[in-house]
């Protein structure tokens, strides 16, 4: 007998095809209707038996989530929403799961309590759908560079380089954390561990696609990333994974022009693929929202929401003016801001990024030429000399999506930026090569992968688009 999937089976559409099929049951009801489900699609199978043919106790072993094999004839359903149905001969159960015991009951749990549960709650609709979204949003991310002409770097997940700046690291050692090797003014002595010096997990891959795009021309990274920094909100991981295109010879724009279509021609997939993913996520939030404030839902369907995305370009504003609207706004105004707008060059917070996105403009906004003092050593300093040609892409419900930047290409603007930033030279010798030797400009940007998710399928907590999440006081599983 032919061993297929549900999916496959529902987009063939045989009628009279004998299969066996093998998944976990969501539902079991009057005794003779399965609602079989393999992961393959949102959609389950109904698989009708007859309890004449069964005996009591094999249907008593027929509960939630139990894992089945069922053989029969496919034929024409005789009920409302679906087209087929599997005619049961055969039945064995392959796995027991007992009803009493197992977490997930055939109702309503929060997502709260389905994240202590990470273990099992891929069982669920909601996270299924999740997870095959986030499937193909990777495999999206890898067709449109590998379409464009750029080549996958592997950069290193162990650095010995903390220059980046983006956040804290965790420590990669073999020493012994109790008696630590000392050197003899007492600090912990790096030369007797594994490498020989302190190494960390990498916050970025940035700095080695840099070494790579100056070569190659136009590489991407797509890794996972590492902060110890103890945010404990709804956008932050202590693990997560970056997408980081570099090309030589991009400019600032050529940066933006880069990173729209990309994020464009992702979410066009996703549309395109994922439809009856999108469409139970999209129930789900009417479902999620149906008891709240007119104000507090969601401005649009969530597929409308991706559309829009897609069909309007993003709105360019500098950091000064953007600081200008943020000034002159309502809420700065009457000080309803948590963090006051008043001079130039602070550092924009969630509440100001949101404001534009979500009330100002309505749509993506890609903010750039920030201030240097707010930015990291290696953005291309403009020719005012106050800015550096930086960008950050901000989405509606997300905030900052992308971060990039036109990369300093002159070896001695980068020399005095990184006196300035207190980054010795001798450990940097690698990266500054690439400036000795046949320097060009070229830019990058980094996309946050969970928040691309998170956007793309209205979850709101990044905790339920990645497996299994770690954040401070968490890495269960
Ligand atoms: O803005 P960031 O820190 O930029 C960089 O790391 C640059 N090296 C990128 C580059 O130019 N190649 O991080 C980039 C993106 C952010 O915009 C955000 O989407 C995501 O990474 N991000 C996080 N996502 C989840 N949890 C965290 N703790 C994150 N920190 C950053
Ligand atoms: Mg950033």
């Amino acid at each position: 007998m032919e061993k297929i999937s549900i999916k496959g089976l529902i987009e063939a559409g045989k009628i009279g095809e004998k299969v066996t099929l093998k998944g976990w049951v969501r539902t079991f009801r009057s005794n003779r209707f399965i609602a079989l489900n393999d992961g393959s699609t949102i959609k389950n199978l109904q698989c009708v038996i007859d309890f004449e043919k069964f005996n009591e106790d094999a249907l008593k072993r027929i509960t939630t989530s139990a894992c089945l094999s069922l053989s029969g004839e496919i034929v024409e359903s005789q009920g409302k929403g679906q087209s087929i149905e599997l005619m049961v001969n055969d039945l064995e159960v392959l796995g027991d799961s007992n009803p009493d015991e197992f977490p997930i009951q055939p109702k309503k749990h929060s997502l709260e309590f389905l994240r202590e549960n990470a273990h099992l709650r891929f069982r669920t609709n909601t996270f299924s759908a999740v997870f095959r979204i986030r499937h193909a949003v990777a495999f999206a991310i890898h067709q449109y560079f590998n379409e464009n002409g750029f080549y996958s770097l592997h950069s290193p997940i162990i650095t010995g380089s903390d220059a980046e700046g983006a956040g804290e690291m965790f420590r990669v050692s073999t020493l012994d954390a109790k008696s630590p090797p000392v050197t003899e003014s007492g600090d912990v002595d790096f030369n007797e561990d594994f490498f020989g010096k302190e190494t960390n997990l990498t916050v970025s891959g940035q700095l080695e696609a840099e070494l790579a795009a100056l070569a190659l021309s136009k590489v991407y990274t797509f890794g996972p990333t590492f902060r110890a920094e103890n945010s404990n909100t709804s956008r932050h991981l202590a693990e997560f994974w970056m997408i980081e295109p570099e090309v030589a010879f991009n400019d600032l724009f050529d940066n933006m022009d880069l990173a729209e279509d990309f994020l464009k021609y992702v979410i066009r997939y996703i549309l395109e693929k994922c439809d009856d993913d999108l469409e139970f996520l999209e129930n789900r939030i009417v479902q999620e929202e149906k008891n709240m404030k007119a104000e507090l839902r969601q401005p649009h369907a969530l597929r409308e929401k991706l559309r829009l995305v897609t069909e309007n370009d993003f709105e360019r504003v500098s950091y000064t003016e953007a600081y200008q609207i943020l000034r002159n706004s309502k809420p700065n105004k009457k000080k309803k801001f948590e963090y006051h707008i008043d001079e130039w060059g602070v550092d924009l917070q969630s509440e100001h990024e949101r404001y534009l996105v979500e009330k100002h403009f309505g749509k993506p906004v890609i903010l750039y030429d920030y201030p240097a003092k707010i930015k990291a050593f290696y953005m291309r300093v403009n020719d005012d000399e106050k800015t550096v040609a930086a960008m950050d892409i901000l989405f509606p419900g997300i905030g900052e999506i992308v971060g990039g930047s036109q990369r300093e290409e002159r070896l001695d603007v980068l020399q005095n930026k990184m006196k300035e930033f207190n980054i010795p030279e001798d450990e940097m010798f690698w990266y500054l090569d690439t400036r000795k030797f046949g320097t060009c400009i070229h830019s990058g940007f980094g996309l946050g992968f969970e928040r691309l998710v998170l956007f793309v399928t209205g979850m709101t907590n990044v905790r339920d688009v990645i497996p299994f999440p770690r954040t401070p006081k968490n890495a269960e599983f």
